[in-house]
C-alpha cells in the first residue's frame, strides 16, 4: 500500500437549526470578523436570520459582498486590504465555493501578505485567519479543503493557493439553509460534489481512508439527489449537505481528476458554472477513463445501486457510467453546445489548460493535450 496523509483539522457542526448557535462559534474565533458572501444571496433574504443572530449575540463584523463565481485575484486582494484596515481579525463565509473561497484566500494573505500570486505554490507561511464556513450549497466541499480556487486575472487561468495551512476553523453546515435552493442550482451543485466522490475514488492518488468516504458520499447522492431537487424534502437535503462535506474531505485528501481539469479550464476561460461544467464533463471524461480503472469504476456503479450478478466488471463500469449521464439528463444539466461562448477554435487552448493541471497526472488514463481536444469535440458533438 502506497504510504498517505489524511489531514481533517475542521470542526465540523452539522445538523438542521445549528445556524442558531451561530454567535457563540463566531465569539470563539476573535473580536472583530469580515461576513463574506454576495450579494444575490443576500437578496434572497437567506442571511438575513443569520446578521440578526449575530447582532443580538454582540458579534462585531462588517459586511464584504464584492463575492463573483470564479473570484478573482483582484477582488481578494481589495478584501484582504479592507480587512487590515479595519481591524478584522477573522472571516465568515456565508454561500457556495465562490464565498468560501474568496474567504478562504482573503485570511491567507491577512496573515501571510502579498498577493494571490505569490502564494501558489503551496507554500503558505501562516495559518489564515480563523474562519468559519456555512456552505449554503451542496456541492464544493470548500468547507473542508485545504484549496482555494483564484481567478488569475492576468492570465485568465485558475490558480489555486493551498496546503494545510489553509483550512477552515469551523463548519457550520445546516440543511435548512436550502430548503428554497433552485432545483437547477442544487442539481449542478450535487453533480459536483458527486464528481468530487468519483474522481477521488478513482484517482490515482486514492487511499483507504479516503476511498470509505468517497463511496459513502456517491450512495447518498445516488440516493437522493433527484428527490432534493424535485421534493426538497429535509432527509434528502441533510443527505446532500452531508455528502457534500464527505466529498470533500475525500478529494480533499486524494485529488480530483481529468473532469476538474476541463471545468476549471472551462471556468477560469468562459466563466461556465463550475457544478454545470463537472455535470456535463463527468459521464464522458470516465467513459474515456474506464480502461484505466475498471474495478474502481465497476465499484463506483455499485455503490449507485447497479447490481453485478453475473456481469463483467467492464460492463457494470460501462452502466454506471451511463448512470452518471442519465442522472445529468434528468436534472436538465444544459448541453455543452449550448453555450454560446463555447467555440471549438478555443479547444486547443482549452487542452492545454487542462493537460497541465496538477489533477491530470491522478486520472485513472494518462491524458494529453490531443486527448482532451477530442474529448472536448466529442462532447461539442453530441458523440461522448
Ligand atoms: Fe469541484
Amino acid at each position: 500500500m502506497k504510504a498517505f496523509e489524511f489531514f481533517t483539522p475542521t470542526q465540523i457542526i452539522f445538523g438542521r437549526g445549528c445556524l442558531a448557535q451561530i454567535a457563540e462559534e463566531a465569539k470563539k474565533l476573535g473580536e472583530k470578523t469580515l461576513l463574506v458572501t454576495d450579494k444575490g444571496l443576500m437578496k434572497t433574504g437567506l442571511v438575513d436570520p443569520i446578521i440578526a443572530a449575530l447582532k443580538t449575540g454582540d458579534v462585531a463584523f462588517d459586511l464584504w459582498t464584492d463575492i463573483v463565481p470564479n473570484p478573482r485575484d483582484v477582488d481578494i486582494e481589495r478584501g484582504a486590504e479592507y480587512a487590515r484596515a479595519h481591524g478584522i481579525d477573522s472571516l465568515i463565509a456565508i454561500g457556495g465555493g465562490s464565498s468560501m473561497d474568496t474567504a478562504k484566500a482573503i485570511g491567507a494573505l491577512m496573515t501571510n501578505g502579498g498577493v494571490c500570486a505569490d502564494w501558489i505554490e503551496g507554500n503558505l507561511k501562516h495559518p489564515i485567519a480563523p474562519l468559519l464556513c456555512v456552505p449554503t450549497t451542496c456541492g464544493t466541499g470548500s468547507e473542508v479543503t485545504h484549496e482555494s480556487i483564484v481567478n488569475n486575472t492576468k492570465t485568465l487561468e485558475k490558480d489555486c493557493i493551498w496546503g494545510p495551512e489553509n483550512s477552515v476553523t469551523t463548519a457550520m453546515i445546516d440543511s435548512t439553509v436550502i430548503d428554497h435552493l433552485p432545483g437547477s442550482i442544487l442539481g449542478s451543485t450535487g453533480m459536483d460534489a458527486l464528481t468530487h466522490a468519483v474522481e477521488a475514488y478513482v484517482c490515482k492518488a486514492a487511499n483507504p481512508l479516503t476511498n470509505g468516504v468517497a463511496l459513502s458520499a456517491i450512495r447518498l447522492i445516488s440516493d437522493h439527489i433527484l428527490s432534493a431537487v424535485q421534493n426538497h424534502d429535509p432527509e434528502s437535503l441533510d443527505a446532500m449537505m452531508a455528502a457534500s462535506t464527505l466529498a470533500g474531505i475525500a478529494f480533499g485528501n486524494a485529488d480530483v481528476a481529468s473532469v476538474h481539469s476541463i471545468s476549471e479550464a472551462l471556468g477560469g476561460f468562459y466563466d461556465i458554472p463550475h457544478g454545470v461544467a463537472n455535470a456535463i464533463f463527468l459521464a464522458p471524461v470516465s467513459r474515456y477513463s474506464l480502461k484505466g480503472a475498471v474495478k474502481r469504476y465497476a465499484d463506483v456503479a455499485k455503490t449507485m445501486g447497479i447490481s453485478g450478478r453475473g456481469e463483467s466488471l467492464e460492463d457494470l463500469a460501462s452502466q454506471g457510467v451511463d448512470r452518471m449521464a442519465a442522472l445529468a439528463d434528468r436534472l436538465e444539466i444544459p448541453k455543452f453546445n449550448a453555450f454560446e461562448q463555447v467555440d471549438p477554435k478555443d479547444f486547443p487552448r482549452l487542452a492545454k489548460t487542462a493537460a497541465k493541471a496538477d489533477e491530470t497526472e491522478d486520472n485513472p488514463v494518462m491524458m494529453n493535450e490531443q486527448d482532451f481536444i477530442e474529448v472536448m469535440t466529442a462532447v461539442y458533438e453530441g458523440r461522448l
